[in-house]
């Protein structure tokens, strides 16, 4: 089945074909993942303005749906369209749904609404090999950051979530705080590697190294690690964030950005590792998956394999390749697919764009 898929629920346009095969374990071929950013149009304004991101996702989508089919070099035809319907930024996803809409209705294609916390999810299951379940998954992203509980596939359950920030936006505003920009994620893990690797004490490997980091002078809190729960709170760490930088001073803060972002990232890392882990533990879990731009982070992911080889090495821990971590249509695809083998295609006028989608 040849799919095409589209995901504009945030600030970035993509545009996807994939080929997928199998029923009982689908595996699909992508041949095209085209995603157009626009970190530039909301960088000057310190995160994403909704209806400036709509107006780029109308200009952006006929250009990237050129380029996506163009690679995919496509023989057959398009068997359905997938469309991320929500969760996100309503503006932007009544974008990707109408362009998405109008297609399947010219072109007499079926299509799919899928919610974009499924998306993440799916980023794992490229290829459903060496997943067992149950699992536990982390999803980890600008509006998001979820614990769920997968029994298989098709069912699964909330343990829990953020209370307040998700942990990207804590990393997208401590990043203004700093003076550094949006989006705040790669901007401060690029800081923080500065201090790894400039560091006199960074003698162990720079990536995944715990007792290096512990030696830190800023300590910045880990909200809610000890709570018996499975939700998260990171407000309060942009808050510790901006007494900080009140302290400190605009002129040694600017000294310490690489220290405070090395803590700021050790912070959120600790918490989030810690969380999956006693989750997978209590569930006794086959397979650890995560998801969401967060997920993108290096020294996350390095920790989160060391964590899992240590204290549980007999899980398998998938972590989905960078560029299905951030935003993208594969996995609005490959999430569409799953929904299309249970149920079919949806119905167009029921295909709505909801900000407030739940997984
Ligand atoms: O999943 P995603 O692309 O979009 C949403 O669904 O929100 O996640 C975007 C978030 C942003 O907050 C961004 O700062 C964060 O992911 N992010 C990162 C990194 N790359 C992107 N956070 C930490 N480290 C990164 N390398
Ligand atoms: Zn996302």
């Amino acid at each position: 089945m040849i799919i095409l898929s589209i995901e504009t629920s945030c600030d970035d346009t993509s545009v996807a074909v994939l080929e997928a095969r199998g029923r009982k374990r689908p595996c699909f071929n992508i041949l095209a993942n085209i995603v157009s950013s626009q970190n530039e149009i909301h960088a000057p304004f310190g995160g994403i303005v909704p209806n400036l991101a709509a107006r780029a996702h109308q200009k952006n989508l006929p250009i990237v749906l050129e380029k996506s089919l163009s690679e995919a070099k496509l023989k057959n035809k398009i068997d359905f369209i997938a469309v991320t319907v929500g969760p996100g930024l309503e503006p932007s996803l009544w974008a990707g749904v109408g362009f998405a809409k109008s297609l399947a209705f010219v072109s007499r294609i079926p299509i799919i609404g899928v919610n974009h916390i499924d998306g993440h999810i799916a980023a794992n299951f490229l290829d459903k090999k060496n997943i067992i379940f149950p699992a536990v998954c982390l999803v980890v992203s600008g509006g998001h950051t979820q614990l769920i509980l997968m029994e298989n596939y098709e069912k699964y359950r909330l343990l829990g979530e953020t209370r307040d920030d998700a942990a990207g936006e804590a990393f997208d505003k401590a990043a203004k705080l700093l003076g550094l920009g949006y989006p705040g994620g790669p901007v401060i893990a690029a800081e923080a590697a500065k201090f790894l690797i400039s560091s006199p004490e960074a003698d162990q490997p720079l990536v995944g190294n715990f007792q290096f980091l512990n030696k830190l002078k800023i300590i910045l809190p880990r909200p809610m690690i000890n709570s018996k729960d499975y939700d998260f709170s990171f407000s309060g760490l942009k808050t510790a964030v901006l007494y900080l930088v009140k302290n400190l001073g605009i002129e040694k803060t600017r000294n310490l950005i690489p220290n405070i972002c090395a803590e700021f990232q050790q912070a959120v890392i600790d918490v989030l590792i810690k969380k999956t882990l006693r989750a997978a533990k209590e569930y006794g879990v086959k397979s650890i998956l995560c998801g969401g731009g967060v997920m993108a982070n290096k020294e996350l992911r390095a920790q989160l394999k060391t964590a899992v080889q240590n204290e549980l090495p007999d899980v398998f821990l998938r972590v989905p390749p960078i560029e299905l971590c951030t935003d993208n249509a594969v996995m609005t695809g490959i999430a569409g697919y799953h929904k299309f083998l249970r149920n079919g295609a949806d119905k167009p006028e029921k295909i709505k764009a909801d900000g407030n989608l739940r997984v």
